[in-house]
């Protein structure tokens, strides 16, 4: 039996959780596991119900959980909270560091149905398929913040600061998991050119590279990185980088999936891993059923793989969903022409369908 702390969170995080949950409860019916879900409060819901974002029982809950699956936090409502409520600063980001989160996997898959919906072309995208590993509990976005006053004009101060163990960790982590990809390579992103931080990103992941003979190591700045992410994608298998640039490259690496709606996301490093959506809340399409599901559906996979080493579950759920969109189901943001467009509840209908078995 598996305990699963559910945080739907604000916007569009209440309408794909139960997506998730849906094909989770009939991966258990099938696999003969229990799950038991718990909902808690968090983000923006929270502040509304309690009065903070991240309240002490969801934080109890989610150490007391196996895993941890996360909808979205933030909305217009909240923006302009002092920056100790924001839902993203004060709870998704103090989860990841409460819980040691310190990895972040996002995995850039395109499904061979959805060629068509990437902007770039069909012979630059068809075939991505690799991971991004951003280091989530240090740099930039940790770092001592300020602000001050000097000659009458107003300094703000953001710190990057990285030490060498946080480095290490991650970048094991990153030749580890090249180690088990049919290519066997790591690209670690840096600015090696301009920031101190990076240059001792590339001395450690250098030395590192001496205990992973067979694992080859390149380096690359993170401008060309962005640059060549979509001149060839296929040449990644596994990137690791900072906080702040994996935040900014994942958002952009989404595009080749054909939405962002696709990017499924595992953090992993503390003893409860958490399991959440690339993408945000969404307030301008929340409450209309047409949010996109797969991502958070595919991080559900991601928790049955790394979480409860249910790796045939995993490759079930994902298969579902291949199948799915072969057959033609689109959400709003995948949709063309040809294709069926159905809303976020009928496409986690049709995947725990597909899961089980049956024809929808
Ligand atoms: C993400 C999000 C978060 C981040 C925000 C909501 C704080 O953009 O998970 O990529 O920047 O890490
Ligand atoms: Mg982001």
């Amino acid at each position: 039996m598996y305990k699963i702390a559910v945080l739907p969170g604000d916007g569009i995080g209440v309408e794909i959780i139960p997506e998730a949950v849906k094909v989770l409860k009939r991966v258990g019916e099938k696999y003969g596991v229990s799950f038991q879900f718990e909902e808690g409060l968090v983000g923006g819901a929270a502040i509304d119900a309690v009065g903070v974002p991240l309240p002490d029982e969801t934080l109890k809950l989610c150490h007391d959980s196996d895993a941890i699956l996360l909808g979205a936090v933030g909305g217009p409502k909240w923006d302009n909270l002092p920056v100790h409520l924001r839902p993203e600063a004060a709870s998704l980001l103090k989860l990841r560091k409460e819980l040691d989160l310190y990895a972040n996997l996002r995995f850039v898959k395109l499904y061979p149905s959805l060629v068509d919906s990437s902007p770039l072309k069909r012979e630059i995208v068809e075939g991505t398929h690799f991971l991004v590993i951003r280091e989530a509990t240090g740099g930039l976005y940790f770092g001592e913040k300020k602000r001050e006053k000097k000659n009458g004009q107003e300094i703000a101060v953001d710190t990057l600061v990285y030490s060498s163990w946080e480095i290490e960790r991650i970048g094991r982590l990153a030749f580890e998991m090249a180690r088990k990809s049919p290519v066997k390579k790591v690209t670690s992103v840096d600015k090696h050119n301009v920031l101190e931080s990076s240059r001792l990103w590339r001395e450690v992941m250098t030395r590192i590279s001496e205990e992973y003979p067979d694992v080859e190591l390149e380096h690359m700045y993170v401008d060309n990185c962005a640059m060549q992410l979509i001149r060839n994608p296929k040449q990644f298998s596994v990137i690791v980088t900072e906080n702040m640039f994996g935040d900014i490259l994942t958002d952009e690496a989404s595009m080749l999936t054909g939405s962002i709606g696709m990017l499924p996301s595992a953090s992993i490093g503390g003893k409860v891993a958490m399991y959440e959506p690339a993408h945000g809340s969404a307030p301008d399409i929340a409450g209309r059923n047409i949010a996109n599901p797969l991502a958070t559906i595919l991080s559900a996979a991601q928790m049955l793989r790394f979480s409860f080493n249910m790796e045939e579950a995993a490759r079930d759920v994902e298969r579902a969903v291949a199948e799915v969109l072969d057959e033609g189901y689109r959400t709003a943001d995948l949709m063309g022409e040809g294709l069926k467009l159905v809303g976020t509840r009928e496409m986690g209908d049709l995947v725990a369908n597909k899961v089980k078995g049956e024809e929808p």
